[in-house]
């Protein structure tokens, strides 16, 4: 059976607190993932309890580490990749999104875009990531739906078309209009939730509507729905999935408001396994052999077993348990005996598995974040980058006996992408660097509880690093020999230039035109 158009690999985008996990929450059990709401946060609770590190994750009640749950629903099955939604893990973030055919972005109804859906939809629309839009939490006071829409529309340079349409908010709030189903989502009970029964009617002018809701909600609902479906585009599958134009849905998550919708939505127009950047060639998912990278690689998720699982978003090809495949790079195929597939409730053991799915490889540290896995290695996936940090430290040994340790820590953290380490080619300090604060917390709060290192971080000499490359190896060895005071490398021995301040990268490059200066680095 060919697979290849019933995936929706997806990820959810959002500002902190508009309501990604109880969104997620709500499409877990709707997709029957899960038989009780509240789960997805029993389960955070539940793993935190169980894991030292992820006390930050406790500390600061955010999502440090990003997870796949998968569900199935009418023949189609959905990979949701949750993306850690704080604005210092924008690297991580970034490479989750590189795993995904589609996303959903969800806006508090009362706040509109926020910082951080604005940095996360940037990074969709480089890779024309299509886009559904989710206006969340109708049932409180919110900004009137047009503001909304036109903000969407003119900070992310989208056409926007509005799907359904709130019929009042807050204290008003009689329900969710579709506008192409013509139905009434209603709130019911006294929790005022939306019990499954949407009402069907003939258009808004059917007698039954106006016995259904108020006269001034429906005069409302009349006036504003009229004006939108004039006002914005119409549905457009082909501008949705080239990520010109975002269809957009009202609704609750907490109250269940249009998340039935939003599953039909993925279904219906969401792409399924879209072609990926590669060379020579992009690679489309109709490729017969098995093809696949890894995003993400996660250490210690279980701190019994040095484990590691590298997250494996699969291209091309039906995998199937047992099959040797090459990592870039590496040379040596290996056989992958025990690949897992994320349910959301337990770890499966996968027997076989299409392009949009992903699945994790555990592995003793061969496995990259950037790799390419193939049958054939004949192939190699582009556009997963490492970031220049912007925070540069050096690390401080308190015991000096734990040298050993702190370089394999490092090393761990580098390839997980936590962090990245440069060893200066003059001296023995270590130097880290990273995107974000918060990733220095984490550093140490890991090298405390995972591998015992008492460590501390002090300002390191340099301010800012970049990539160094030339096309003739001889200007380059010429401009490192000439700063070697400068020079360090990085991980994978890669040349990278320390600067002191940014105004020396500018001034650098001007006096060696022939040397590139990159601030990423493509693995
Ligand atoms: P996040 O993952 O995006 O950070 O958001 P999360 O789902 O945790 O939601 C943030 C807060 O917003 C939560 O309240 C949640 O209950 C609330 N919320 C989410 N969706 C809706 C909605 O549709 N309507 C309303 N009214 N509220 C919504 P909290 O008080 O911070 O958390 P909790 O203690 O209630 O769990």
């Amino acid at each position: 059976m060919n697979h290849t158009s019933d995936r929706r690999t997806f990820a959810i985008i959002s500002h902190p607190d508009a309501g990604k996990t109880t969104l997620t929450e709500k499409l877990l059990y709707f997709g029957g993932a899960i038989h009780l709401a509240g789960e997805v946060k029993a389960r955070g609770q539940n793993r935190r309890a169980r894991s030292d590190w992820m006390k930050i994750e406790q500390q600061r009640g955010i999502s440090v580490t990003s997870s796949v749950m998968t569900f199935e629903k009418d023949g189609l099955t959905f990979n949701l990749l949750d993306t850690p939604g704080h604005e210092d893990f924008s690297e991580d973030t970034y490479r989750t999104l590189t795993a995904v055919d589609s996303a959903v972005m969800v806006i508090d109804a009362a706040r509109g875009i926020e910082a951080q859906t604005r940095k996360l939809f940037e990074v969709c629309r480089l890779r024309s990531v299509p886009i559904i839009t989710f206006v969340n939490k109708v049932d409180r006071e919110g900004r009137p739906p047009f503001e909304l829409l036109d903000e969407i529309a003119d900070m992310l340079q989208l056409d926007v078309c509005p799907m359904s349409w709130p019929v009042g908010m807050g204290s008003d709030f009689e329900g969710v209009y579709d506008l192409h189903a013509n139905t009434l989502s209603q709130p019911e009970g006294p929790s005022r939730e939306f019990m499954g029964r949407a009402i069907p009617f003939d258009g808004m002018d059917d007698p039954k509507l106006a016995a259904t809701i108020t006269s001034a909600g429906l005069a409302t609902l009349k006036d504003e729905s009229e004006l939108a479906m004039g006002g914005y585009a119409s549905f457009d599958v082909e501008a949705y999935r080239a990520g010109d134009l975002t269809p957009v849905y009202f609704g609750s998550a907490l109250k269940d408001f249009g998340v039935a919708e939003l599953i039909a939505a993925l279904g219906q127009h969401a792409p399924g396994p879209r072609p990926q950047p590669a060379e020579p060639a992009a690679v489309t998912p109709e490729r017969p052999d098995v093809t696949g990278f890894i995003f993400k690689v996660q250490a210690n998720m279980d701190p019994n077993h040095r484990d590691r699982i590298a997250f494996m978003r699969l291209c091309s090809g039906t995998f199937k348990r047992g099959m040797k495949l090459t990592p870039t790079g590496h040379g040596k195929p290996i056989a992958i005996h025990s690949p897992i597939l994320f349910f959301a409730q337990n770890r499966e053991l996968a027997d076989e598995a299409f392009p949009g799915d992903i699945i994790g490889i555990p592995n003793h540290g061969t496995l990259r974040v950037g790799d390419t896995m193939s049958e054939r290695a004949d192939v190699r996936f582009t556009g997963l980058p490492n970031f220049a940090p912007e925070i540069l430290r050096r690390v401080a040994l308190k015991d000096p006996t734990k040298t050993k340790q702190l370089r394999k820590a490092l090393d761990d953290m580098a390839e997980e992408g936590v962090t990245q380490v440069f060893y200066p080619e003059i001296g023995s300090n270590l130097i880290i660097g990273v995107v974000g604060q918060l990733q220095l917390e984490v550093l140490l709060s890991r090298l405390d509880a995972e591998y015992k290192v008492d460590a501390g971080l002090e300002m390191a000499p340099y301010d800012t690093a970049r990539w160094v490359s030339a096309e003739d190896p001889a200007d380059l060895k010429a401009f490192m020999d000439l700063n070697r005071s400068s020079m360090a490398k990085d991980r994978d021995a890669n040349p990278v230039y320390m600067a002191k301040t940014a105004w020396d990268v500018g001034y650098v490059s001007d006096r060696y035109p022939k040397v590139k200066f990159a601030a990423t680095r493509e693995r």
